[in-house]
């Protein structure tokens, strides 16, 4: 059977969208892509996809808008508490032996995850001793995780989640009000290197010993999650530690025999040692 005009217009106008601007959906997971364009066809007012497609060709403006929707740009401080805290038991005591660290979080989206494990590494001693790097293909959400400020009415769940994660202060240290948000505290901002990064085209950055990559994977078809595992099995150093959350999973993958589980229900992972 042929496939429906829409699923046609849909390939067009991701085909177009790698043509014309380089970001490259074609390996994403094609029933959500077909949701969230549809929703921003409908939000953007274009009679169809290949309207919407033929604004987006001549008009950047209006693939900045898109990308909004094909992105998913929404994160929170210390989101799935046990995570963070099931880094503070099980990956800190190990990291604390290393004389300096790099942490990427990949698809760091406006920079909540970022911000959360920097807070973790001050806590735990670490964050001098760390570079922490956070990356993402969504312009508009990495300006926004560099200035840091947030909505003053989301610290009360965000104030929630860090306590839940082990947070022992109050999560208020580490903000100012300001520019009417929450302006987080510079020593975080300035330890933090925020970069336009692409887990489905561009290579490997920095050798690095913990990579946490949360609610991306599942975004994406099996070949493209396979070539992100492959980028962090790449780049983690050793031994070195991949964090992917409760929604994502290495079972299945082509890295399944790469790693050993450190915590099961937080798909916690370590990079096995190289066979001889
Ligand atoms: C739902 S957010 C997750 C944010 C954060 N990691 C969290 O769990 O709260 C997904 C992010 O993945 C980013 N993303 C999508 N495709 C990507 C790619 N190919 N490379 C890097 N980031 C990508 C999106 O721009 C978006 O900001």
């Amino acid at each position: 059977m042929s496939p429906a005009v829409a699923d046609i217009e849909l390939r067009l106008l991701i085909e177009a969208v790698y043509l014309r601007y380089g970001h490259d959906f074609r390996d994403y997971a094609l029933a959500s892509m077909k949701r969230r364009v549809l929703q921003a066809q409908l939000r953007m007012g274009a009679a169809s996809i290949t309207a919407l497609q033929e604004r987006v060709l001549h008009d950047p403006g209006q693939f900045a808008e898109l990308l909004q929707y094909l992105t998913v740009p929404v994160s929170e401080m210390f989101r799935d508490p046990a995570y963070f805290l099931a880094i503070r038991r099980h990956l800190v005591p190990v990291l604390r032996t290393y004389p300096s660290l790099k942490v990427w979080v990949a698809g760091c989206s406006t920079g909540e995850e970022p911000y959360s494990m920097a807070v973790l590494l001050h806590e735990e001693g670490l964050l001098e001793r760390t570079i922490l790097y956070a990356t993402d293909i969504n312009h508009a959400a990495l300006e926004k995780a560099r200035k840091g400020i947030f909505a003053l009415d989301a610290m009360q769940g965000f104030t929630r989640n860090y306590q839940q994660a082990g947070g022992q202060r109050s999560f208020s240290d580490y903000y100012t009000a300001a520019y009417g948000g929450a302006l987080m505290d510079k020593a975080l901002r300035d330890a933090i290197t925020f970069a336009d990064h692409s887990l489905a085209t561009d290579a490997v950055f920095a050798e690095t010993q913990f990579v946490s990559c949360r609610n991306v994977l599942i975004y994406f078809n099996r070949p493209l999650q396979d070539r992100a595992l492959g980028l962090f099995h790449e780049s983690l150093s050793h031994r070195g530690f991949l964090g992917l959350g409760t929604k994502e999973t290495l079972d299945f993958s082509a890295y399944a025999d790469r790693f050993e589980t450190v915590s099961r229900p937080e798909r916690l992972y370590r990079r096995r040692a190289d066979p001889r």
